[in-house]
């Protein structure tokens, strides 16, 4: 634990991990790294983050690449790398480097997830490591009149060895290797092998360690979170962009489409970077999903809660005026709650008076996580059909801070005179909130 952390946000930080720990028990994960990862040293770390997946009851499903390892072989023995569209052509010699490279970076990696040692993370760790032939492979053949050789592609997996291995409790770890029912070995990309492996095993995750944070948008801000298609719309729109993310983003897509739920795209200098992706809301890469994970619906009782706390912080600022959970658990029908993952992130209520033909749109509330987002306005737009639904004709708010938010989307500074009959009643001066008006 970090010398600065205090008591109290060690354990806010492991209760807010609770609901990953729960979700996650029994999923399975497919992780992709390069054998960067072994090269720099760099795979201790990440050897004690797989510890903790496995002992929480992830299923584990490792795939290690070995490009800078091939590199070295190829050049020791004087043999040139050869390239045919971005594909590396594999003969029968550099095959032979490929199969000493990668079998290499195995051992180690094999030998640093079986450390023990007391003191460390993985003390008391007991990862046991699979391998087998359970990639079937075929040969990519001639393009363009080049011919790849031992250079393949997936071809078949193993699925029901690699279930029987992961029920077994081992972790499977796989090269960047496959087979031919002929008995030839061919040399496959990582981001292939995983992709297909998690397409196959109908994986929960498919995570890629990359040189960059994750995709980045033009002004070289990350991006956290993308649909498919707008994980396509990226790749369209921009001409430019870091190697890593050409490689796995199609594979993101392509996993995502195929039925795995997730993919993650982060990276590999950060120390814990999967474990900030995984346990945390806001992730630290970007993660890629089938379609959108946001959902506006009517609030039910089980959401007093969540409602609560979205507004409890605006209610100590005197942003909102303060509603009890007993007023809440009996007006929470009148909510409308937006979801992102499961969450609560945003809400508003819509109070009809149906005599005079308006609503009052109350509590309206965005996580200050979530801002920028848009999420506001579709809450509002959302609310002013509900109302114009109802036959009303007119949205009215009552707020004391956010004049201008309200201005910049259609409301008109009215003053309590505007307001119904019931309401102007209960108006209360002392607050002097604004009172703003919009036509539905
Ligand atoms: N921890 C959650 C998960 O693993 C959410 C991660 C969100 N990550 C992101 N880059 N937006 O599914």
């Amino acid at each position: 634990m970090p010398i600065k952390t205090t008591p109290a946000d060690f354990v806010a930080w492991f209760r807010s991990v609770a609901p990953y720990v729960n979700s996650f028990r029994g999923k399975t994960f497919v992780i992709a790294f390069g054998g960067e990862m072994v090269a720099d040293g760099k795979f201790l770390e990440l050897t004690h983050d797989f510890n903790l997946l496995a002992a929480l009851g992830i299923r584990l499903v490792l795939v290690h690449g070995a490009r800078p390892q091939i590199e070295q072989h190829l050049a020791r023995k004087n043999i040139e790398d050869s390239y045919h569209l971005g594909i590396r052509r594999t003969d029968t010699e550099t095959m032979q480097c490929v199969k000493e490279a990668v079998g290499r970076v195995r051992v180690e990696i094999e030998a640093l997830l079986s450390m023990g040692l007391a003191n460390s993370p993985m003390a008391n760790a007991d990862i046991r490591v699979a391998g087998g032939n359970f990639i079937t492979a075929k040969p990519i053949g001639v393009i363009n009149g080049v011919d790849l050789q031992h250079t393949g592609s997936v071809r078949k997996v193993d699925v029901a060895a690699l279930n029987d291995r992961m029920e077994f409790g081992e972790v499977v770890l796989l090269s960047p290797l496959g087979y031919s029912p002929t008995g030839e070995v061919f040399n496959l990309t990582l981001e292939d092998v995983a992709t297909a492996t998690a397409i196959a095993l109908d994986a929960d995750k498919l995570v890629f360690l990359m040189d960059t944070d994750g995709v980045q948008d033009n002004k070289g801000q990350l991006i956290r979170e993308l649909t498919v298609s707008q994980a396509r719309t990226v790749l369209s729109a921009q001409d430019t962009r870091p190697d890593d993310v050409s490689l796995f983003l199609p594979c993101a897509i392509r996993a995502c489409e195929a039925g795995v739920a997730r993919a993650h795209l982060v990276s590999r200098h950060t120390d814990g970077a999967i474990l900030q992706e995984l346990f945390s809301d806001e992730g630290i890469g970007t993660m890629v999903v089938e379609s959108t994970l946001n959902t506006l619906r009517d609030a039910s009782i089980e959401d007093v809660g969540g409602i609560l706390q979205l507004l409890r912080p605006l209610e100590e600022q005197g942003i909102l005026v303060r509603r009890s959970r007993e007023l809440l658990e009996r007006e929470v029908e009148r909510f409308v709650v937006l979801e992102h993952d499961h969450r609560i992130v945003g809400c508003a209520a819509l109070y009809p008076f149906l005599d005079e033909a308006s609503a009052e749109l109350a509590c309206l509330a965005v996580d200050a996580q979530c801002r920028d987002k848009g999420y506001g306005e579709a809450i509002l737009n959302h609310m002013a059909e509900l109302a114009k639904q109802q036959g009303l004709k007119k949205l009215f708010v009552l707020t004391t801070r956010t004049a201008h938010w309200f201005l910049e989307r259609g409301f008109v500074e009215s003053d309590v005179t505007a307001l119904p009959a019931q309401k102007k009643s209960l108006y209360n001066y002392q607050r002097k909130s604004k009172v703003f008006v919009r036509k539905i």
